[in-house]
């Protein structure tokens, strides 16, 4: 168990209304993060796994309030200090976000056509808490940091259609290390790449934070993906995500070995291989399983397990009793009745 944390969140909820307007009917809702709670430890990558609509990016905005939670706590740690980052506003949320920075998985929307690569990656700074910047170092840092995701400093001039795709995410990863952030949330950043880019860039990743350990800098990472293979390969520790619920949460190594849950079966199972990416060290096959899809919209407050529509070993107790959390390890728990 990680004893220092950098950022942890505990019985996160958020839902969305349904219908708009004025007619919107009472009680009509997606619970897009139902009870949510987990930490991040520092200089550790954490994973959020789940198909698409489980809940991954709401909870990783609801982080940095892009969102604000209906309940629950967020607290982000710092030294000895302990930040409610639900009560953070103004110039304090302005500081908070420069030390979480997100990164979206269409560099092509979120990166300025217009801008070139040094105003894309200095435009942050200039208006940082932090204040007034020397503008020959702030161009030596941006070339530098160019150079070190594996561009050129001669890039700096240039604009983002001139670069693929791979190259554009390199581009919005050093975007995002420019503040020199604490934590850094990458949501699907390899998701639209092609395989071998996927494996170059999660190297790059994996290079980056090896890099800033050793100089003493704490950097995190929130790693967010529908591919389990491909996290296990980036994250110390996942979480399975189905319907805003968290159904297991392991250390990558041992989710590997042995998961409990159904749903990470599933995940397993469908997780399209991608032979670049090799296994986390010294494990086994994980196990077979049924088909996957996207995740249903959780509207109605349901009884059982949430997964029990889908699941291949569901029985009469998981429709009406929710299960509860077993631990088979101190660091390993999974909600399943089996
Ligand atoms: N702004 C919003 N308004 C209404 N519903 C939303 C909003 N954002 C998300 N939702 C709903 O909340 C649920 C969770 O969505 P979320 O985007 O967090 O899932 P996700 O796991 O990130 O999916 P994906 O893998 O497709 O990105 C989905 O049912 C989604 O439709
Ligand atoms: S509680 Fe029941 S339905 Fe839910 S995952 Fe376990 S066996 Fe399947
Ligand atoms: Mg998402």
């Amino acid at each position: 168990m990680m004893d220092k944390k950098l950022i942890s969140v505990a019985n996160l909820y958020k839902r969305f209304n349904l219908e708009a307007g004025f007619f919107a009917r009472q009680g009509n809702y997606v619970k897009a993060v139902n009870d949510v709670s987990f930490f991040i430890g520092r200089n550790e990558s954490y994973g959020l796994v789940g198909e698409s609509g489980s809940g991954k990016s709401t909870t990783a905005r609801l982080l940095v309030k892009m969102y604000e939670a209906d309940s629950g706590e967020i607290s982000f740690h710092e030294q000895d200090d302990s930040i409610n980052v639900r009560l953070l506003k103004g110039a304090s949320l302005k500081s908070y976000r420069e030390k979480v920075k997100y990164i979206f998985q269409d560099p092509a929307r979120s990166l300025n056509p217009r801008m070139s690569i040094y105003e894309i990656l200095t435009s942050g700074i200039k208006w940082s808490t932090a204040g007034a910047h020397d503008k020959k170092q702030l161009r030596d840092e941006a070339a530098s940091l160019l150079e070190e995701v594996g561009l050129s400093s001669m890039d700096l001039d240039r604009k983002p259609s001139e670069f693929s795709g791979g190259q554009r995410q390199r581009i919005s990863i050093a975007r995002g290390l420019m503040m020199k952030p604490k934590l850094l949330i990458c949501d699907e950043v390899v998701s639209a790449l092609d395989v071998s880019v996927q494996a170059q860039i999660l190297k790059l990743l994996i290079d980056l934070k090896e890099s800033r350990n050793k100089a003493g800098m704490d950097l995190s990472f929130l790693f967010i993906a529908h591919n389990l293979k491909v996290a296990s390969y980036f994250c110390d520790r996942i979480a399975v995500m189905y319907k805003g619920e968290i159904m297991e949460e392991a250390s990558a190594k041992d989710l590997w070995k042995e998961h409990y849950h159904p749903y990470t079966s599933l995940l397993f199972s469908s997780a399209i291989g991608n032979d670049s990416i090799p296994k986390p060290a010294d494990n086994t096959t994980p196990a077979e399983s049924a088909s996957v899809g996207s995740t249903p919209l959780s509207t109605a407050d349901s009884a059982g397990c949430s997964f029990a529509s889908r699941c291949p070993h569901a029985m009469e107790k998981c429709k009406i009793e929710k299960p509860e959390i077993k631990f088979p390890k101190d660091d390993h728990y999974f909600c399943c009745h089996l």
